[in-house]
Order: C-alpha cells, then structure tokens, then sequence
C-alpha cells in the first residue's frame, strides 16, 4: 500500500514537472513578445501613443487603464475581463472577438505563440511568477 502510494506520488511530482517544461521559455516569450512591443509597455503609468501599458492585465476590465487616452467606445464598453481565456481570444483575432476595437494588429494565429505572450505577461506585471 506505502509502495503504491509512493509511486502514485512520484507520478503526480513526474506529471508537474512535465507541465512546468512546457511553460514557454524566455526566448520563445521573448520573441512572441516582439510583436506587440512597438505599441505595449508592461510597466506601471507607462502607456504609449500607440497602445496602452499592459501592466496588470490578466484579471482587469477592458479599456480602464487611465493613462491611456485613446481607448475606442467598443474597447472601453466590451465589458471584457481579460482572463487569460479572454486574452488567447483576443490575440488570436482582435476583430472577430471585439468587433469595433481598433488595435493595429491582425492577429496571432499560431497557439504556441499566445501562449508564449500571455507567458510574457505574467511575468511582467507584478503578479508573482
Ligand atoms: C500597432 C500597435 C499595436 C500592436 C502591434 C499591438 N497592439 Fe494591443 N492595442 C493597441 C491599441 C491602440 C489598443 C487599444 C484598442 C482599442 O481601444 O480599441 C490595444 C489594446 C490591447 C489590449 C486591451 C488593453 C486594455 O487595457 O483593455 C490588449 C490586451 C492588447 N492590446 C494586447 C496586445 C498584444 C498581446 C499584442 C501582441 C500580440 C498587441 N496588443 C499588439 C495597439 C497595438
């Protein structure tokens, strides 16, 4: 019984490690990141022309960040929370999940590549790692 317990505990240690490997690594956050970077800084209060700071996204409201003055109606009144659900959605294809938005941006179709951005913004917004 003690054995068995053993090895299912072993194999539950084995399974988590096998999910943190496929965690995206820096490079490939990095590169993903790469693409949104131009527009997107994910510092406090430090929103840029062209896009608002991503600083704390996952988990806030669509639209509020105040330093950010060109939100359009259809960002600012979405109702959107950006779980990382919401946010894979969203960078997946902007206009087809928020029609009336106006990001730049087309679309990120590969998962891989989401996944490595959202990756990118968890480490980079405060929240612990
Ligand atoms: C060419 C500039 C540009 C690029 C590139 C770009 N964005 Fe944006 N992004 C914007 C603008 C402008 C908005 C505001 C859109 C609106 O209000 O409709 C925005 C909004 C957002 C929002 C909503 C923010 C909020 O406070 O609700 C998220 C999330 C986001 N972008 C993520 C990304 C990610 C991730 C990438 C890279 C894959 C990316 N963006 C690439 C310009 C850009």
């Amino acid at each position: 019984m003690l054995v068995n317990a053993v090895s299912a505990l072993m194999g539950a240690l084995l399974m988590a490690g096998a999910v943190q490997a496929q965690e995206p690594d820096a490079a490939a956050q990095n590169r993903a990141w790469g693409k949104c970077k131009a527009c997107h800084a994910t510092d406090a209060n430090a929103s840029r022309n062209e896009g608002p700071t991503l600083f704390g996204i996952i988990g806030a409201p669509a639209g509020i960040v105040a330093d950010f003055k060109s939100f359009s109606p259809a960002m600012k009144n979405s109702g959107v929370v950006w779980s990382e659900e919401a946010l894979d959605k969203f960078i997946a294809k902007p206009h087809t999940f928020m029609p009336g938005n106006t990001m730049p941006f087309s679309g990120m179709p590969r998962e891989a590549d989401r996944k490595a951005v959202i990756a990118y913004l968890k480490s980079h917004n405060g929240l612990k790692k």
